[in-house]
């Protein structure tokens, strides 16, 4: 997709299913290559990510097959320490070869990754990290060289990555002893990468808290569903919030998204949650309180651009603190252009409610921040054009038509 046009003003409506989540399936798929077997991973997202992931694991020699959303990969044969540059250039997770390689072969050598642009994203956690296992690391020009079977010993993070978790989770299946993990991230897509990785074999435990340990153990191939996308949930919601609209998603865990539906309810949503279904109507909404991002189970980053373009039209104003990015209000200029009232300074943006919103010729910046422009434009009145529409296609698989689906004009090319 390049760019979507959208006439707004109509309520959304309908029945969704969420799809499979991008940040469980990039850390497994990542796995498979510290693993010599043969999985079967089922609920994969049809989206991006996944395919240059794909790509990026055939380049190293694995066998993969996608059939729907199902993908067999076969990784017993001889596979190489060095991702194709391009590819992994295009993606920020392909940092995770970095373990899976570290496990397999005691050697990795990783192109610096690319990917979301948010700010700043250093990998000085991961290095450390690995280094305190007794990895050596060699920063060359355009690329990391990692060599050295990683050791026994106690790791400490002292902020809770995600991606350093879970490079620290497969670099520890090919250690020489007992990893232990102290401050790691607790995410739910953490604790699905486990659920995958004791399903081979793994010796895991504390998954879920912030001290994991992984225990040397036989590893072989296993079968896999990964866990709902709570993030694509979380998007479907605000755009049902923010034109009015009614809205039920099956196949998600509404437990994972307990910050996002608190907002939601006290902005005025009436909501009702089963155990792995959920019903929204939206109502006429006003401020729910200061929001305030941080890792899980806090207010996840991921929805802090949906959750503001929910709210452009709340009465009263809301206060967003963004602890988690340094630069992750790329969006608001695009929000601003349809008529929203918002004002940011360093790691704050003040969203001050409008009466409504007019469509705009505007550009997306960021996977998350394109999904805030098109929820704001379902909610303006009149013609929006969306630009640079591909940061989408990352992460949401079937955009347009499923937006169609719930009764959005709205078409792309
Ligand atoms: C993962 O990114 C997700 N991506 C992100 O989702 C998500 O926003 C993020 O976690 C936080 O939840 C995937 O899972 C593929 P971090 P990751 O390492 O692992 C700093 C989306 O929209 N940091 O937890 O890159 C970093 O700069 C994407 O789906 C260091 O300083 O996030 C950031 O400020 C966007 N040094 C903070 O920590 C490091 O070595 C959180 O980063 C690593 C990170």
């Amino acid at each position: 997709m390049d760019t979507i046009y959208i006439t707004g003003g109509r309520p959304l409506a309908g029945t969704l299913a969420v799809q499979g989540s991008k940040n469980a399936v990039l850390p497994i798929l990542a796995a498979t290559a510290a693993i010599p077997g043969r999985f079967v991973l089922g609920n994969i997202p049809s989206i991006e990510d996944v395919r240059v992931t794909r790509a990026l694991l055939e380049g190293l020699g694995l066998q993969l097959c996608a059939l729907e959303d199902q993908i067999t990969v076969d990784s017993r044969g001889p596979i190489r320490s060095a991702p194709d540059p391009e590819l992994a250039g295009r993606l920020r997770s392909s940092v995770l070869l970095l373990g899976a390689l570290l496990a397999r072969l005691g050697r990795a050598e990783i192109p610096l990754p690319g990917g979301c642009v948010l700010g700043e994203r250093p990998l000085d956690l991961h290095l450390a990290a690995l280094k305190s296992l007794g990895v050596r690391v060699r920063l060359e020009e355009k690329r990391l060289l990692c060599t050295g079977r990683p050791k026994g010993g106690t790791v400490i993070l002292p902020y809770p990555s995600v991606g350093a978790t879970e490079n620290l989770i497969l670099a520890a299946l090919g250690a020489s002893g007992p990893v232990r993990l102290i401050g790691a991230a607790r995410e739910p897509e953490i604790q699905d990468l486990a659920d995958f990785l004791t399903a081979c074999g793994a010796k895991l435990s504390g998954a879920g808290t912030p001290c994991l340990r992984i225990e040397p153990a036989p590893l072989q191939g296993a079968e896999h569903r990964i866990l709902p996308d709570r993030m694509e949930a979380a998007s479907w919601l605000c755009a049902a919030a923010a034109t009015g609209g009614t809205l039920r998603l099956t196949d998600l865990c509404p437990d994972q998204l307990c910050p996002v539906l608190h907002v939601l309810r006290q902005a005025g949503c009436e909501i009702q949650a089963g155990e792995h279904d959920l019903t929204l109507r939206a109502a006429s909404l006003h401020a729910p309180g200061a929001i305030v991002t941080g890792p899980y189970p806090a207010f996840p980053t991921d929805a802090q651009a949906t959750v503001m373009a929910a709210l452009l039209r709340a009465s009263g104003s809301t206060l967003f603190r963004e602890t988690v990015f340094a630069d992750r209000f790329r969006h608001v200029p695009a929000l601003c252009a349809m008529g929203a009232r918002i004002e940011t300074a360093g790691d704050l943006a003040r969203v001050r409610g409008v009466p409504a919103l007019h469509g705009a010729e505007v550009r997306a910046t960021d996977l998350r921040g394109a999904a805030a422009t098109v929820i704001a434009a379902l909610a303006a009145e009149g013609k929006s054009v969306i630009h640079d529409a591909w940061h989408l296609d990352r992460g949401y698989g079937h955009f347009i038509e499923r937006l169609q689906l719930l009764g959005a004009e709205a078409f792309a090319e």
